[in-house]
């Protein structure tokens, strides 16, 4: 059984992400995904053999602190590195249009794996851009409500608080969306090639031209050639 669509050397491709952009979301998936099952541990309570894993409810603490800090770091280290990147991935968050709505029209049969007709899509297609207005909006959240809980002395009581909410229902919106969209990156039978997209940093042309038509047009077509 094959789980990731084979990588094809021997085809066409064209470069997708960068190797700052990939090192980011590496380093954040592994530091986001160690605190998320660290924090569970902390969340949950009486989950014995979850905290077993971290040295026990303590040690799950200080993983999730160091984790913390990790994704911290690889969060600045994208935004100094790769600041054309963000901004040129901003930039097309806000070109959502009436083909993204045609594309969240469809997404559900395509998510349930019926062949759909994609209207041409830029950069990133309309679900790509929920995700990226939804899940890094959730982990600021996470970010700016845990290192409030880590140092409450320096804030107002109620503001320490108010964060254990926000930091457990940042921690749900997100988790949800990265179990979708870990899926559509990697196993999913329609966008599985992205995954090498993010892995090696380069996709198959004719995948590049169906699932990202505006992208490849304005990037790699006959317009942008002649430029
Ligand atoms: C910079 C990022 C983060 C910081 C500074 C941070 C900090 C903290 C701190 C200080 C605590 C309290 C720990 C304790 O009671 O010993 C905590 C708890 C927790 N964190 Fe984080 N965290 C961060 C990111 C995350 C992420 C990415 C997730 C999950 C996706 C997460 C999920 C949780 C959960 C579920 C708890 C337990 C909360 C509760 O007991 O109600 N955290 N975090
Ligand atoms: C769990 C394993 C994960 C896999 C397999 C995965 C896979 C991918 C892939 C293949 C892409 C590129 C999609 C494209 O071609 O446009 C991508 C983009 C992205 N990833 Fe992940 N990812 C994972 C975890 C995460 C986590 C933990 C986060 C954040 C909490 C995250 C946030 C993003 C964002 C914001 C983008 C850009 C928008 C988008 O394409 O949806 N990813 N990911």
């Amino acid at each position: 059984m094959q789980w990731i669509p084979e990588y094809q050397g021997d085809v066409e491709r064209v470069e997708r992400f960068n190797a700052v952009a990939r090192i980011t979301h590496w380093g954040h998936t592994v530091t986001f995904l160690l605190c998320l099952f660290t924090g569970l541990a902390l969340f949950l309570g009486g989950v014995d053999w979850l905290a077993a894993i971290f040295g026990g409810y303590r040690g799950a603490g200080l993983v999730h602190r160091i984790a913390a800090v990790g994704m911290t770091l690889m969060l600045g280290f994208g935004v100094v590195f790769g600041f054309m990147g963000v901004i040129e991935w901003v930039k097309d968050i806000f070109r959502f249009g009436i083909n993204d709505i045609k594309f969240l029209m469809v997404f559900p049969f395509e998510f349930l794996g019926f062949k759909v007709k994609i209207a041409p899509q830029t950069r990133f297609n309309g679900g790509e851009k929920m995700n990226s207005v939804v899940t890094p909006t959730m982990v600021i959240l996470l970010v700016l409500s845990g290192y409030i809980m880590w140092f409450p002395a320096l804030f107002p009581a109620g503001l320490v608080r108010f964060c254990y909410p926000v930091h457990d229902l940042a921690m749900i919106f997100s988790t949800v969306m990265v179990c979708m969209h870990g899926y559509l990156g990697s196993f999913h039978l329609g966008s599985g090639e992205s995954f090498w997209g993010m892995w090696k940093g380069t996709v198959r042309t004719d995948w590049a031209k169906h699932h990202h038509a505006i992208w490849y047009e304005e990037t790699y077509g006959d317009k942008a050639k002649s430029e």
